[in-house]
């Protein structure tokens, strides 16, 4: 159990956060995240509340390390009162923020009734706000699309949305596009419908008291500084997984903050430490090393790096002397 709960102001902005993504996001990629920015929010994977009611393993499921606050735990379901028991866990175990997530287009989680589909039942997603608001006193955000199938005009959306914010919901993140429930998979949901910004800054202009952030196609810290000037806060994810080391300059950038900022050996150097406990904690080092590659970009030699860390830290007796390693290489190569 975390001990020590990070205090955010109870309807923090954040101006920039850092998406979920399944199989992406998790610890070891926020911990290498939170060495680039320490002011962004950061998100879990998706976690499905069914699961965490049934697990007989919660504690490797709620799993955070302190350094990671701000944390945002995105919760999947359609079951009010689950929803209701997984918000509680949540803020016992320390989250700063819950987010539905009623973006997920994939058929698992279709055929569980939550994810994108639910954005055709909004009575139901605000029961479910109702009953996470009810049960702990952290903020509570709903990650959204512009709409699906055939339910995607200007009017919907914002009636989806009020039925929310009326339920108590504290934040809105809209990825800019809307998702086609039969006929296209999660990929080419993020890829085919097209971002349509116009269509949330239309929805901003219209509730102009809720706090709306814009995701979708958000590649540069001058981008989120673009879409800054429009809306409440930015979302990357893709940009930011694939390229991390671009987005060290983003506290600096966006939040003002005077930050030295750390090289690539740095970086890594800070994250030995985690991954020496991960290894006594019987992990394996290839689930950090594997977030570690997309540093090594943009430098001389970095295929072969790469390459390098790849072979190596997938064998049973990867240690940290890999990761210290490459950091020396890195250093003496001026990076
Ligand atoms: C590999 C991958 C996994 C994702 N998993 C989730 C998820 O668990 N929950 C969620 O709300 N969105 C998920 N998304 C969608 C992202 O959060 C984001 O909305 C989408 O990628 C658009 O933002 P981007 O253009 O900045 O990447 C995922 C995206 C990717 C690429």
């Amino acid at each position: 159990m975390i001990s020590t709960s990070f205090q955010t102001n109870e309807l923090a902005n954040y101006r920039l956060s850092i998406a979920p993504m399944m199989d992406c996001t998790d610890k070891h990629f926020r911990v290498l995240m939170r060495q680039i920015t320490k002011k962004s929010l950061l998100y879990t994977e998706m976690i499905v509340a069914n699961a965490l009611h049934y697990s007989k393993n919660r504690n490797k499921l709620l799993d955070f390390d302190e350094i990671e606050h701000p944390i945002s735990i995105q919760l999947g379901g359609d079951n009010p009162q689950l929803l209701a028991e997984a918000a509680q866990m949540a803020e016992d175990w320390g989250y700063d923020e819950i987010n539905l997530n009623v973006g997920c287009p994939s058929p698992k989680v279709k055929s569980g009734n939550f994810g994108a589909c639910l954005m055709g039942k909004p009575k139901i997603v605000a029961s479910c706000i109702e009953n996470m608001k009810k049960s702990c006193n952290i903020p509570i955000t709903v990650k959204h699309r512009l709409g699906i199938d055939n339910l995607d005009n200007d009017d919907y959306l914002m009636k989806f949305v009020d039925h929310c914010s009326i339920a108590g919901a504290d934040r809105f993140i809209v990825h800019a596009r809307k998702a086609w429930l039969n006929g296209l998979n999660p990929k080419e949901n993020r890829t085919i419908p097209p971002l349509e910004y116009e269509r949330v800054e239309k929805l901003k202009n219209n509730r102009p008291e809720l706090i709306i952030e814009l995701n979708g196609g958000i590649n540069t810290i001058n981008d989120c500084i673009k879409t800054l000037k429009v809306f409440d806060g930015a979302m990357v994810g893709r940009a930011v997984y694939s390229h991390p080391f671009m987005w060290r300059k983003v506290d600096s950038m966006i939040y003002g903050q005077e930050e030295e900022y750390l090289s690539r050996s740095k970086i890594i150097k800070k994250i030995i430490p985690f991954a020496q406990k991960h290894l006594e904690n019987e992990g394996r080092l290839w689930q950090i090393s594997k977030h570690i590659l997309n540093l090594v970009e943009n430098i001389p030699n970095a295929k072969i790096l790469r390459q390098e860390l790849s072979e190596k830290s997938q064998t049973k007796e990867a240690d940290v002397s890999i990761l210290k390693n490459l950091a020396q290489q890195l250093e003496d190569a001026g990076q």
